[in-house]
């Protein structure tokens, strides 16, 4: 499977995805990282991993419209089948969501629905999550629809909170969990062992 990341930050998560194609795990083979951001340092893990990597100005463009529609163009010119988001802070246009439905697979870093859609990325959900006093956080990868962090829901891992935690510990805990649900996820996927029915995913357990 020709795989396309989308990053904005320092690429923990696409590194995961580096290795986890390199060492054969996941049956794929990441064409292209493209970032929204220039000094994302995800863009130097990709070189010097020899990926195709770019960074895409959204000030160049006329409207977010355009802007998807460049990525959409790089990602048609490599013919990606999958798209992963690996820490991409911009939203899809509906109609790249179009173009590519249930082949776009996101990472949050929470319980969805806990603390997540517009607002909660980054240390803002580590925040909340202290702030509201739960006692088990954690991360989920799902397809990507229309809507933020809403789509089918295939993977979960929970981590506990701890009454000393901070955000920093906090965030770290969930990264490192981030790191093994999401190459499970787009291994699953190149496996072609996922099944969406409706809103929910079946994880085919077939050999
Ligand atoms: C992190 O907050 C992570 O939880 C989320 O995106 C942010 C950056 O991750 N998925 P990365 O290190 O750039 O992959």
């Amino acid at each position: 499977t020709k795989i396309g990341v989308l990053i904005s930050g320092s690429g923990t998560n696409l590194q995961s995805l580096i290795d986890n194609t390199r060492n054969g795990h996941i049956n794929g083979k990441i064409e292209v990282v493209i970032s929204n951001k220039k000094d994302a340092y995800g863009l130097k893990r990709a070189e010097n991993n020899g990926i195709d990597s770019l960074y895409i100005n959204r000030k160049e463009f006329d409207s977010d419209l355009e802007f998807n529609r460049k990525i959409i163009e790089e990602l048609k010119k490599r013919n990606i089948e999958l798209v992963v988001l690996a820490g991409y802070l911009k939203i899809l246009s509906h109609e790249f969501v179009r173009e590519y439905k249930n082949r776009i697979i996101n990472i949050h870093p929470s319980l969805i629905p806990s603390f997540c859609g517009k607002g909660y990325y980054g240390k803002k959900v580590h925040q909340a999550v202290l702030e509201y006093g739960v006692k088990v956080t954690g991360a989920t990868v799902h397809f990507v629809d229309e809507g933020t962090d809403t789509g089918p829901i295939i993977l979960q891992k929970t981590v506990n909170v701890d009454t000393n935690d901070t955000v920093e510990t906090l965030q770290k805990k969930v990264l490192k969990i981030e790191h093994e649900i999401l190459p499970e996820a787009v291994k699953l996927y190149c496996d072609r062992k996922l099944k969406i029915k409706g809103r929910k995913v079946e994880v085919s357990v077939s050999s």
